[in-house]
This record gives structure tokens, C-alpha cells and sequence, in this order.
């Protein structure tokens, strides 16, 4: 069964197109599944950017427009083993939100998983991404004003009635002036499910044009994402540091975030 997942939040450069692409490109390299990303963010699409594809010929636009056949606008990205279904940058109405999810449902049986990239503008695009999504994720940072954007998503998701099933917390310094995993949890309602470190590989893999998860593979940012892949799959992944796996052992309780990820298993 394809799972179409979008990942959304109602604030700009909180991490939502990192997501697509990190756990897309683990998803895809370390568990083997076959994987389909997606920009729907209409009006300021980067996810090709993010990985070289500057200035596709055809994109998603063409598709809802009805000007291309969604399997001709599909793209390889060899590295990583991702497909990619770009988005053009021309501010263009999106007439019918559920032209998305009718579209992407003809291509649905050729993945395991369809990872939605969403425009954090409160207006149609994100409700264009959420009803072609299953389930959702929210991007969110540990900051009150973000927080209050991530409450106003997750009130969106939840008029439109799609499943929001976690928070991944991004950009995380483990600073006592952040906001906790236990405060997110609370004010959401909602599990936090990853909390990923702010680390200067996540700009750096943009510049370089790669997945963080290919580029610095042992980061501490990838192996977050590594670990939420492992759970989405329900295979196991082990912790390719020593250190941690020692300081793991140690531990009387898990962090909640990995508590949480059971959610996935039985999804
Ligand atoms: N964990 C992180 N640590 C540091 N920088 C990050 C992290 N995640 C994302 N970034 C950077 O923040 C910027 C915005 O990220 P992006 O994924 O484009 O956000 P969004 O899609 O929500 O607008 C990018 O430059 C990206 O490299
Ligand atoms: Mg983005």
C-alpha cells in the first residue's frame, strides 16, 4: 500500500523541503523502498534545487494544467534513487484543489512512498497538499512564534480532516531557552516523532546538491532521519557511532521522540 505523506508547516525555512528530501533519500538508498517527491509548492517551489534540477522543462504545473502526462514530468535522481516531480515558479492560482491528488493517483501504484513538499502560505497550495496526503508530518522549530504557525497548521489539517500523525522538531540546539519536546506535545496534541539537530551540514548538502542523508551520511541530522525511515519501514536500523550506541545502553529511558515513532510501526 503507497503511503502519500505530506509535510507541511505554515512558516517559511522551518525545514519542510529538507525533510522531503532527507527522508525521501533514506527511504529510498538505506531501506529500499521506491520513492516519489513532490513539490507542490506552486508559487516557490526549490525542491529541484535542493538536488541540481534547475529549471525543469515540464513540472507539476503542466501536469494539473493538463499540458503533460505526470509520467513524463518525473525525474531520476541518480544518487540517491528519488523521483522527483519538480514545480515551474509562476504564480498561478490553483483552481482545483483536488487536481493534485487525482493526478498523483494514477502513478500511486508504482511507489511505496509519495512525499508531498508544501507551500507554507495559508491558501489554497497547502490545502492542494493536504488533500492529496494520507497522513501528515509538521515541520516545526522549538521558538513560540513557530509553534503558534505549527497549531494553526495542525488546525487546518485537522478541518480538512486529514490525519496528522507527528511533529518532527527541527533545528534543534538543545538550548534551555528552546521550547521542549513535552511543551510541543502538549500545546499540539500531537508526538513529536524526530527531533533533529541545527547543524550547518543542512545548508551545506543544499550547496552541494545532495541529500544530507548521502552527503554526511554519519551526521547527526541524518541518522535522526535515517532512524524515522527505519521506523516508517519497520526494519531496524543500528546507530553507526560507537559513542552513541554506548551512551544508548546507558539510558533508562528512551528520548520521547523514540517512544514515540511506534506510531509508525502500526500505521
Ligand atoms: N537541521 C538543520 N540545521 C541547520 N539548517 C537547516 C536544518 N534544516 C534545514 N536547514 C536549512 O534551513 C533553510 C530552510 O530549509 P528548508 O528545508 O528550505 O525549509 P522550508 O522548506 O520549510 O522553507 C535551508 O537553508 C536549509 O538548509
Ligand atoms: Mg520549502
Amino acid at each position: 500500500m503507497t503511503k502519500v505523506i505530506g509535510v507541511i508547516s505554515i512558516k517559511g525555512g522551518v525545514g519542510k523541503t529538507s525533510t522531503v528530501i532527507s527522508l525521501g533519500a533514506s527511504l529510498a538508498k538505506d531501506f529500499n523502498q521506491r520513492v516519489l517527491i513532490v513539490d507542490a509548492n506552486f508559487s516557490a517551489p526549490n525542491l529541484g534545487h535542493h538536488l541540481g534540477l534547475i529549471e525543469p522543462e515540464k513540472t507539476i504545473q503542466d501536469v494539473i494544467s493538463d499540458k503533460a502526462d505526470i509520467k513524463d514530468v518525473i525525474h531520476e535522481h541518480e544518487e540517491s534513487g528519488l523521483h522527483i516531480i519538480p514545480a515551474a515558479m509562476i504564480a498561478r492560482k490553483v483552481q482545483d484543489p483536488f487536481a493534485l491528488k487525482k493526478k498523483l493517483n494514477s502513478i500511486k501504484k508504482y511507489y511505496d512512498y509519495i512525499l508531498i513538499d508544501s507551500s507554507p502560505a495559508l491558501n489554497e497550495e497547502i490545502v492542494s497538499a493536504m488533500t492529496a496526503s494520507d497522513e501528515l508530518f509538521v515541520v516545526t522549530t522549538p521558538d513560540h512564534p513557530t509553534l503558534s504557525c505549527t497549531l494553526k497548521a495542525i488546525k487546518v489539517a485537522q478541518q480538512k480532516n486529514v490525519p496528522i500523525t507527528g511533529i518532527i522538531l527541527n533545528k534543534v540546539r538543545n538550548k534551555t531557552y528552546e521550547l521542549s519536546v513535552d511543551e510541543i506535545e502538549k500545546a499540539a496534541g500531537i508526538p513529536v516523532i524526530a527531533s533533529i539537530k541545527e547543524h550547518h551540514y543542512a545548508v551545506e548538502a543544499v550547496a552541494h546538491q545532495s541529500p544530507i542523508t548521502t552527503f554526511r551520511e554519519k551526521s547527526p541530522i541524518s541518522i535522526e532521519y535515517k532512524k524515522l525511515a527505519a521506523a516508517m519501514t519497520g526494519q531496524h536500523y543500528m546507530d553507526p557511532r560507537f559513542h552513541a550506541r554506548v551512551v544508548d545502553s546507558f539510558r533508562k529511558t528512551q528520548p520521547k521522540e523514540v517512544i514515540n515513532r511506534h506510531v509508525l510501526y502500526y500505521s
